[in-house]
């Protein structure tokens, strides 16, 4: 018997940013994110359950995984087998049309397509609010981009049990507010520090912690009332700062995540605003700078950020759905996975 599903999700960048975790089990953020979710970038992920395998297998863009991506998919992997009561194990394939793991926002696309595509094939009817949980298990940022256009993670209570659901929520639909991001590549490669390696080392050590723990959920709240009010310059300004407010947290315990490119992109993002256009930068847990502008914007801050030394390329997404079934298929012989 072989159980067969497809599913496509995007990465989605947040305008507020989640840095840190709440104490305990179960991967709560400490603070409030908001998000958009992208089109433009993809991770199609395929999940088979059969019968006569033996262990969940995992490949990443067509190479075998490393045994630490492969336990994180099997985590994700347990929780539904115990949902849907099956013992039958997983072959998992799963592409990215953009860099995998360099702060691309991949673990958000990934774990989404995954958690969607896994649900199915076990025969779940889960909503997606029920799916961006069990998302949100294996990487808080992944619980958003179950949802198109812009949506929103609450911070969890400290120490909630690991039967305590957390889901993220849609704020605004992709047309609500007029905006494109240009993700401006720093790198093809890996990223050297994960975020979950990142956060643990700025709660434990970074004297400006608790200060970002204030400040995350303030620009959380200023942003949201921005984006509802359509005041676009508002949230670019806010998204930068928050992008900002991470960074300073995380570098004041040592997590660098930028590279002299990050410098020189930031620096160019600010001298395309000094010169009139309404341009905002966002860095995630990697080297490059995300542009945020109007659609209208977009043609000339492209061309302004592709001349910036050391951006490779540069690519323009706009506000994209949510992650999705594409295909499902039940075999009673099993069949190549
Ligand atoms: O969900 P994770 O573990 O991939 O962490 C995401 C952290 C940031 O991308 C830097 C911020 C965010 O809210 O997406």
């Amino acid at each position: 018997m072989s159980r067969t599903a497809v599913a496509v999700a995007h990465p989605n960048i947040a305008l507020a940013k989640y840095w840190g975790k709440r104490a305990g089990a179960g991967n709560f953020p400490a603070v409030p994110s908001l998000s958009v979710t992208l089109a433009g970038l993809a991770t199609t992920t395929r999940v088979a359950l059969l019968d006569d395998l033996t262990e969940d297998r995992l490949t990443l863009n067509g190479e075998p995984a490393d045994a630490r991506a492969l336990a994180r998919a099997t985590a994700l992997l347990d929780r539904v087998r115990r949902a849907a009561g099956t013992s039958a194990r997983a072959s998992i394939e799963s592409t990215n049309d953009f860099p995998t793991s360099s702060g691309l926002a991949s673990s958000a696309s990934g774990f989404a397509a995954l958690a969607v595509a896994a649900a199915r094939a076990a025969g779940l009817d889960w909503g997606a609010a029920r799916t961006s949980d069990l998302a949100r298990r294996s990487s808080a940022s992944a619980a958003r981009s179950l949802f198109g256009g812009f949506a929103e993670l609450e911070a969890g209570e400290e120490n909630a049990g690991d039967d305590v659901v957390l889901s993220a929520l849609p704020v605004a639909p992709s047309d609500h507010l007029p905006m494109r991001v240009l993700v401006c590549v720093a790198t093809e490669g890996a990223k050297a520090i994960g975020s979950t390696e990142g956060m643990k080392a700025t709660a434990q050590s970074s004297p400006y912690h608790d200060a970002w723990l204030r400040e995350g959920p303030r620009i959380h709240g200023e942003l949201k009332a921005a984006l509802l009010a359509r005041d676009f310059e508002a949230v670019g300004t806010l998204a930068e700062r928050s992008a900002l407010a991470m960074h300073a947290n995380a570098i004041a315990a040592g997590m660098v995540y930028w590279s002299g490119v990050t410098i020189e992109a930031l620096a160019a993002v600010r001298a395309l605003r000094a010169r009139g256009t309404a341009a905002f930068a966002t860095i995630d847990a990697g080297p490059h700078v995300k542009v945020i502008v109007r659609p209208e914007d977009a043609a000339l801050a492209g061309t302004w950020m592709r001349a910036v030394p050391g951006v490779l390329r540069v690519i323009e997404c706009e506000p994209g759905e949510g992650a999705r079934i594409i295909g499902d298929s039940e075999q009673a012989n099993g069949g190549a996975p």
